[in-house]
């Protein structure tokens, strides 16, 4: 017989998370973490995910009725909008301008479906007008659209307008809201986006693990007029429309308390009200930005499409960005992160999401980071950061 590992009990350490997710969680959640599991079959939880459904569609900003939540992280649910609408041999265009529109491909690939990226820089949103180029030239069936691009802290604008040059080609938009929804505004059914997907420990501030997923009718008759079957068993539509839809049977066992903690998350936004909950990130994502560069520091992505709930810091001539976060997380408990891809030592990454999005956050952010780059010889005034936070804070 082995032996047992020693294994102490969990004590985490004290995070300010205000990196790109996840987020800080709000004690409600928390606590509706600890309510007990039922069977996820259980009259009660089949209205907790009635509950979750009815709230999803607020927040997305839909009518749509094919909208539930997939047990697994962000990647489960952009999975399950491009396995479900991708038939083998079909062509997808997906953006070039970053990290997670590269996965959009490899997924699209492992589909059967054929990618082609569209250009554009990383740190640039994409243009209509190539997006419409590209629509001509290479005749898409769906179109992938990263609404928050948390590799480059940009946001792509004019999804309506990209969304309407797709509809006249007849393709269908796929949009990644994992770092948008609930943060930015975000119009599922104005913009006319046939499938939406999300992550919940972003800026819903719950754990990660119920992924938020909305389809457009138009979205389902494709799926459901498919010639090949969805490759994912788990992930197919049917599959999992037979347990999130009007008639729940067992197709998986739910991850109970996780969609409890979702539920609750949710909850607190409607609460707040979508509009007052944009609004907070803006205000506190504007303070931290202008104490950032109050600070002499700057931000490596143009106003117009800079993301907000994740910025890019551009790191200064002679710092190790991999010694910044790791002073800032063993003496302050801060977690920032370094790029990703393409930005990797290029930039820091800011975030601004969710129960993270709170005035302490940016004070605490800007005096911190101020503080280790000073010391690792950057010239920064700390103190004209922390003034400016402040100001905009009150402003
Ligand atoms: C824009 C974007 N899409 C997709 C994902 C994947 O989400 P997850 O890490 O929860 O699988 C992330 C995660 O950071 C993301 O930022």
């Amino acid at each position: 017989m082995y032996t047992p590992p020693t294994v102490e009990e969990l004590r985490p350490p004290e995070r300010t998370l205000v990196g790109p997710g996840p987020s800080a969680i709000h004690p409600r959640v928390y606590r509706a973490m600890t309510t007990p599991v039922t069977g996820h079959l259980d009259d009660f939880y089949v209205e907790v995910m009635n509950d979750v459904q009815a709230l999803l569609r607020y927040v997305f900003q839909t009518e749509n009725e094919h909208t539930f939540a997939v047990s697994g992280p962000g990647s489960a649910a952009m999975e399950a909008a491009f396995v479900n609408l991708v038939e083998p041999g079909e062509t997808v265009l997906v953006p070039g301008n970053g990290y997670f529109g590269d996965r959009m491909g490899t997924i699209v690939e492992r589909a059967g479906g054929e990618a082609v990226s569209v250009d554009a820089p990383w740190g640039a949103a994409l243009e209509p007008a190539t997006v419409e180029a590209a629509v001509e030239e290479h005749d898409p069936a769906v179109i992938g659209i990263t609404h928050g691009e948390t590799s480059t802290g940009v946001r792509q604008p004019a999804v309506d307008d990209i969304t309407r040059i797709a509809h006249d080609h007849d393709a269908y938009v796929v949009l990644d809201a994992v770092a948008t929804l609930g943060g930015v505004e975000l119009y599922t059914d104005e913009w006319d986006v046939d499938v939406v997907y999300a992550g919940s420990q972003k800026c819903l501030s719950a754990p990660p693990g119920a992924s938020p997923v909305t389809m457009s009718d138009r979205a389902v008759e494709k799926v459901r007029t498919r010639d090949a079957p969805v490759e994912s068993w788990y992930l197919d539509l049917e599959n999992l429309w037979s347990y999130w839809g009007p008639d729940p049977g067992y197709h998986y066992t739910d991850s109970i308390s996780t969609t409890y903690a979702l539920r609750e998350a949710l909850r607190i936004v409607a609460e707040v009200g979508l509009d007052a909950y944009w609004d907070r990130h803006r205000r506190v994502s504007t303070a931290m930005k202008e104490g950032l560069e109050a600070m002499g520091l700057s931000l490596a992505v143009d106003e117009s499409c800079w993301l907000r709930t994740l910025s890019p810091v551009g790191v200064p001539a002679g710092v190790d960005p991999g010694q910044v976060t790791s002073r800032l997380k063993s003496e302050y408990g801060i977690e920032i992160v370094g790029g990703l891809g393409e930005t990797e030592g290029e930039i820091l990454r800011v975030g601004c999401m969710g129960h993270s999005a709170r005035a302490k956050n940016a004070v605490y952010l800007v005096s911190s980071l101020g503080s280790v780059l000073a010391e690792h010889g950057v010239e920064v005034d700390v103190e004209a950061g922390i003034d400016a936070t402040r100001r905009t804070l009150e402003g």
